[in-house]
């Protein structure tokens, strides 16, 4: 039977400005383009995942509204199971303001109905999540919830992963008991405060990756070992993390190995960044597999 794999995470609409260069503080810049598309780092995880073939399941909380239509049809429209994607009739959806300029982003989150994800709503849709081979979890839900689910599925002997964006700080406990956490280089200092690179590796054994742009993924098995990335010319790096989160845990699940499941999130992350949007270049299976060639 397929694999099945639970996001648990936020929805949210991005509204992204174009403009030649970041405005300073106290600075008016004109833009040149807008762009309105779904986002959310959990709904960008799924849509990687589910495009790669996975079986996915999206857990998480929209608006009664045109934002939180748009990411239901979305959602489906890509095979994404949301019978446990609750609408909230007294919240909005979430919403994302991103600046880009040359090919980088900034992003501002105004969490919305994302906040409902609470842990009464996931002890109430449990029965939908029992049954996953992995959860995927980020941070853009409330902290007490990714503590709730991350203990819970620890009993339950369900793995997960943990993308720790944006950065939060989190007791080192639960850092134990996911199956993979991958912060980037900000995010693990915050997680493992006062260690370096090569010492964290070494607590994390295994279940840390922590992805470093250009550089590629450190991850420790024997030592250090660095999966490098894949060199392309960005046009947008939204949602490349994303991508790479969504497309390791969908060959995690597939029962690639976890060097070859990096270079599989390598190779989706780069192709990604060419297109604008967070989902816009998530690529299909056979994208991923003529770049890995
Ligand atoms: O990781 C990229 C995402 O972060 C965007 O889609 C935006 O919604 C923010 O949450």
């Amino acid at each position: 039977m397929k694999k099945k794999m639970a996001v648990i995470g936020s929805c949210s609409m991005d509204i992204t400005l174009i403009t030649p260069h970041r405005p300073a503080q106290g600075e008016t810049v004109i833009g040149t383009d807008i762009h309105i598309s779904p986002g959310g780092k959990g709904a960008n995880q799924a849509v990687a995942a589910a495009r790669l073939g996975a079986t996915v399941y999206m857990v998480g909380c929209i608006g009664s509204d045109m934002y939180g239509e748009m990411i239901r049809e979305n959602l489906s429209r890509e095979g994404i199971n949301v019978a446990y994607l609750a609408e909230l009739p007294d919240e909005h959806t979430g919403t994302a303001y991103i600046t880009l300029a040359d090919g980088d982003n900034s992003i501002i989150v105004m969490r919305g109905a994302n906040n409902a994800v609470t842990v009464s709503y996931i002890e109430s849709i449990w029965h939908g999540i029992a049954d996953a081979d992995l959860v995927l979890l980020q941070n853009e839900i409330p902290l007490p919830t990714i503590q709730y689910i991350i203990d819970r599925c620890d009993k339950e002997h369900i793995d997960v992963l943990l993308n720790p964006a944006p950065m939060l700080s989190l007791a080192e406990v639960y850092l134990d008991k996911v199956r993979y956490i991958t912060p980037n280089e900000h995010e693990l200092e915050l997680l493992y405060p006062g260690l370096n690179l090569e010492a964290a590796l070494q607590r994390g054994k295994g279940r840390l990756l922590v992805t470093q742009g250009a550089q590629g993924v450190a991850y420790w098995q024997d030592g250090i070992k660095t999966a490098p990335a894949y060199r392309v010319e960005a046009v947008d790096t939204t949602g490349a993390g994303d991508t790479f989160n969504g497309a390791f845990a969908a060959a995690i699940l597939q029962g690639q190995d976890l060097e070859s499941s990096i270079r599989f999130g390598n190779a989706a992350a780069s192709l990604s960044v060419q297109k604008l949007g967070a989902q816009g270049g998530m690529p299909h299976l056979e994208a991923v597999r003529e770049v890995l060639k």
